[in-house]
């Protein structure tokens, strides 16, 4: 009865339908009823994806991922147009409770951990939503320790003692503990030097594959996202400049020499080097 638009399925690399659980349908949101930020964003995030929200400071990636979250009303900030759908109820009129409830969490940029609690106390709080008995939070607990050896190294140490990396670390784990469906993660890289970058992806891509988990996650770093993710999504100045799978993002010349620092010139935008590129080959 219903055709592919309506179910939502998004067309993988291996060719197979899969289910659309996040689709953000052309969002506008201002803040402070006069500034503008996002001019118009569309995405969609598959079950079982890795998708990556991509943008330079100020593009506009917190915004999106707080308006899906619908984090937005504490920062005095509205979604005037557009839809947001979760599994093809929309959902932005729901508290952010309500969402956690449907399996989407948030992990905020800047790994905000309770400085005060222990890891391991951290981490429990993330379940405290959970109804499905001690039990079950008990594995899930160890499930996060299996991912994140160094979380169980120092599960009795206070939070605010431990480095960046681990910091970081909890956040991902509190939210894994309330066993979601999807996690928004924002800016995980910030501030980690890059080998624990490229660790906490890894643990990411084995969170994805091995427990189902879908992720979208916005991130300055470009080049480390791209490795990670299958579908990418350029923002620029509160709109998506160019979207599509991973490989070929970082195969494209524009993102190369403006995302992925294969350029001397450092980064500019691509309106820019589309005038460039004009302007050159006049003079040619
Ligand atoms: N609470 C707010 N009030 C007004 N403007 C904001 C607020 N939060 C963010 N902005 C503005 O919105 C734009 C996008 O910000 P943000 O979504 O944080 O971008 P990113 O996460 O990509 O760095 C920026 O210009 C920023 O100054
Ligand atoms: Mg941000």
């Amino acid at each position: 009865m219903l055709d592919t638009a309506q179910t939502g399925e998004t067309s993988t690399r291996e060719g197979a339908a899969r289910e659309t659980l996040l689709e953000v349908n052309n969002i506008e949101v201002i803040y402070n009823h006069v500034i503008l930020v996002l001019k118009g964003v569309s995405l969609a995030v598959p079950r079982g994806g890795i998708t990556a929200l991509l943008g330079g400071n100020g593009a506009g990636k917190t915004t999106t991922l707080k308006a899906i979250s619908n984090l937005l009303h504490s920062e005095r900030g509205e979604v005037t147009k557009g839809t947001i759908s979760y599994r093809g109820e929309r959902v932005q009129d729901l508290d952010p409770a309500a969402l956690v409830k449907r399996g989407v969490i948030q992990v905020m940029e800047g790994r905000h951990c309770f400085e005060h609690l222990t890891v391991e106390e951290n981490l429990m709080t993330g379940a405290f939503t959970r109804r499905d008995g001690k039990a079950a939070v008990q594995r899930d607990l160890e499930m996060v320790y299996e991912y994140f050896p160094r979380l169980k190294e120092r599960r009795k140490s206070q939070a605010g003692y431990t480095s960046g990396g681990e910091q970081q670390m909890c956040a991902i784990g509190r939210a894994l503990m309330s066993r979601p469906e999807m996690v928004l993660l924002d800016e995980p890289s910030m501030g980690l030097a890059p080998q624990l970058v490229e660790q906490i992806f890894e643990i990411v891509k084995a969170v994805n594959e091995g427990e189902g988990v879908s992720f979208l996650l916005a991130e300055q770093n470009t080049n480390v996202a791209l490795r990670y993710a299958h579908y990418g999504y350029i923002l620029e100045n509160g709109r998506v400049v160019m979207d599509g799978p991973a490989q070929a993002l970082r195969e494209n010349p524009d993102v190369k020499e403006f995302y992925l620092g294969m350029s001397d010139e450092g980064r500019k935008s691509f309106r820019d080097v589309r005038s460039y590129r004009r302007r050159k080959r006049w003079l040619a």
